[in-house]
C-alpha cells in the first residue's frame, strides 16, 4: 500500500510561489480560458468559487479559487453528527487557563487502523471558532491512510510531519509532505491523508483567523526568511469514482459525516489563490545578528496570521533552523523571558538549544502568557561559559506556534500519562550568583 503511494508521491509535479494567481488542468481544455464560465463551463464540468476570505477583503489578501469538477459540492446528501474522537475546539471551555510551563512527550502508538482523523489529539487553544478568530493546538498518531474525506470549515491546517511521510489527495491535487517540511490545507478544502509509512506522527495548527501570509520583510528587503517561490501547490488531478465515499466535515467544533455517492476529489482543473501548498523548512534563509545580542524569535517566522491590530499576529509560525551563530557578547541560546504571547513549541528532529534533555522530537511544551521559561540549568551554565565562536547549530529542526491569546488545554491534555510531571524542575537548580560590590 504505502510503497504504490510512495512511488506516486515521488512522481509529483508542483507549481511555484505563494499567494499569487496558479492555475492546472488535469484535461486539455478543461480550465476555460479568460473567463470563469459558471454557465457553461469546459467539457461538462460544473464550475465552483470556494472563498477563503470575505468577496471584498482588499485584493492583496483576497483568496478565491474557481473549480471545474465533475459534479458540483452541492451535490451531496445531509450531514449527521459523528463522534469527535479527541478533536476540540475553541472557545476552549473544559478547563480553566493554566499559568504553568508545561511539556508533553510524544503521542503514545495508537489502536491499529487509526487514520490521521482519528488520531488527531487536542492539545488546547483559543478565540472561538465560531467568530474565526484564534487557534488550536493538535498532535496526531495514525498508522492506517484514510478512505474517507475530510475538510475543515472552521480553519486552515498547517500540518507539520514529525515522523513518516503523507501522501495529501486534495481537491487540488496531490501534496507530498516529509518530516522537515510542512503542509497547508485551506480553510474547507477536502482532502484525505495517505500513510507514506507504516505510522505518521506529528502536529497541526488549526488556524481560525486571517489564512497564513508571508510576513512583511521591512528594512530586511526583498529576499529572506521563507521566500515565496518555494511554496509548491499541486497540479490538478482528480478521481472520478463512483460508490459510496465518507465525507467529514469540521463545522464550528463539530465533526459532521455524509456517505455520498462519489468521490469529491473530482475536480479537473482550478485557477486561484485559495490554495493547499507545502513547504521545506530547510530553504527558510534565516536571518540573524551579525553583531552582538540575540534577536528576538519573531525573526524566525515563516508564516504570519494577523489580527486587526498591526504587528499582533493571531498565530505566528516561527521555526528554529539550522543556522550559524556568529553574535559576540551574547547569550546565544533563547534567553529567559516573560512573554504576552503564548508559546506552544514543538519539535521536528534532533534537539533545542534552550534545553539539554526532556524536549523530545513528537513532543511540546506550552509556556502561556507570561509564565517565565528559558534554558535550563545546564544549557544556562554551558552558553554562559562558551568561548563564542562562529559556530553552526544543524542539530534539530524545532518550532513554535505563537499566539496573542493564552492556550486553554483540553481534559485530556490535563490528565495524560504522557504529561510530564516535574517540568518546573529544570529550572529549580539555577544557583544564585549574585555578589554586590563593597
Ligand atoms: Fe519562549
Amino acid at each position: 500500500m504505502s510503497g504504490d503511494a510512495r512511488k506516486t508521491a515521488e512522481g509529483l509535479s508542483y507549481l511555484s510561489g505563494f499567494g499569487n494567481e496558479h492555475s492546472s488542468q488535469a484535461v486539455p481544455g478543461a480550465l476555460p480560458e479568460g473567463r470563469n464560465s459558471p454557465q457553461r463551463a469546459p467539457l461538462g464540468l460544473y464550475a465552483e468559487q470556494l472563498s477563503g476570505t470575505a468577496f471584498t477583503e482588499p485584493r492583496a489578501h483576497n483568496r478565491r479559487s474557481w473549480l471545474y469538477r465533475i459534479r458540483p459540492s452541492a451535490a451531496h446528501p445531509a450531514f449527521s453528527r459523528a463522534d469527535n474522537g479527541l478533536v476540540r475546539s475553541a472557545p476552549f471551555t473544559e478547563t480553566v487557563p493554566d499559568p504553568n510551563r508545561l511539556r508533553w512527550n510524544p503521542l503514545p502508538e495508537p489502536a491499529p487502523g487509526t487514520d490521521f482523523l482519528a488520531g488527531l489529539w487536542t492539545l488546547g487553544g483559543n478565540g472561538d471558532a465560531t467568530q474565526r478568530t484564534g487557534m488550536a493546538v493538535h498532535v496526531y498518531h495514525a498508522n492506517a491512510s484514510m478512505h474517507r474525506v475530510f475538510s475543515d470549515a472552521d480553519g486552515e491546517l498547517l500540518i507539520v510531519p514529525e515522523r513518516g511521510g503523507l501522501l495529501l489527495r486534495t481537491e487540488f491535487g496531490l501534496l507530498h509532505v516529509e518530516p522537515a517540511e510542512v503542509a497547508l490545507i485551506p480553510r474547507g478544502v477536502r482532502f484525505r491523508v495517505e500513510l507514506l509509512d507504516d505510522s505518521a506522527r506529528g502536529y497541526v495548527c488549526e488556524n481560525y483567523g486571517a489564512p497564513f501570509r508571508l510576513p512583511d520583510l521591512g528594512p530586511i528587503g526583498a529576499n529572506g526568511l521563507a521566500n515565496a517561490r518555494d511554496f509548491r501547490a499541486p497540479v490538478a488531478a482528480y478521481e472520478d469514482v463512483q460508490g459510496p465515499v465518507e465525507v467529514v466535515n469540521k463545522f464550528c467544533g463539530n465533526l459532521w459525516s455524509a456517505m455520498y455517492d462519489h468521490s469529491p476529489l473530482d475536480v479537473v482543473a482550478w485557477h486561484g489563490n485559495h490554495v493547499p501548498y507545502v513547504y521545506d523548512l530547510r530553504r527558510f534563509n534565516v536571518i540573524g545578528t551579525i553583531s552582538y545580542d540575540h534577536p528576538d524569535p519573531s525573526i524566525f517566522t515563516v508564516l504570519t496570521s494577523p489580527s486587526d491590530t498591526p504587528g499582533l499576529a493571531g498565530v505566528d509560525f516561527v521555526v528554529f533552523a539550522p543556522r550559524w551563530l556568529v553574535g559576540e557578547d551574547t547569550f546565544r541560546p533563547p534567553y529567559f523571558h516573560r512573554n504576552v504571547m503564548s508559546e506552544y513549541m514543538g519539535l521536528v528532529e534532533g534537539a533545542y538549544d534552550a534545553k539539554a534533555e526532556g524536549f523530545v522530537p513528537g513532543g511540546g511544551s506550552l509556556h502561556n502568557m507570561m509564565s517565565a521559561h528559558g534554558p535550563d540549568r545546564d544549557t544556562f551554565d554551558r552558553a554562559s561559559a562558551a568561548e563564542l565562536a562562529p559556530r553552526k547549530i544543524d542539530d534539530g529542526l524545532a518550532f513554535m506556534f505563537e499566539t496573542r491569546w493564552p492556550v486553554t488545554l483540553t481534559a485530556h491534555a490535563t490528565r495524560a500519562d504522557h504529561l510530564q510531571r516535574g517540568y518546573d524542575e529544570v529550572w529549580q537548580a539555577l544557583e544564585r550568583h549574585f555578589r554586590p560590590l563593597h
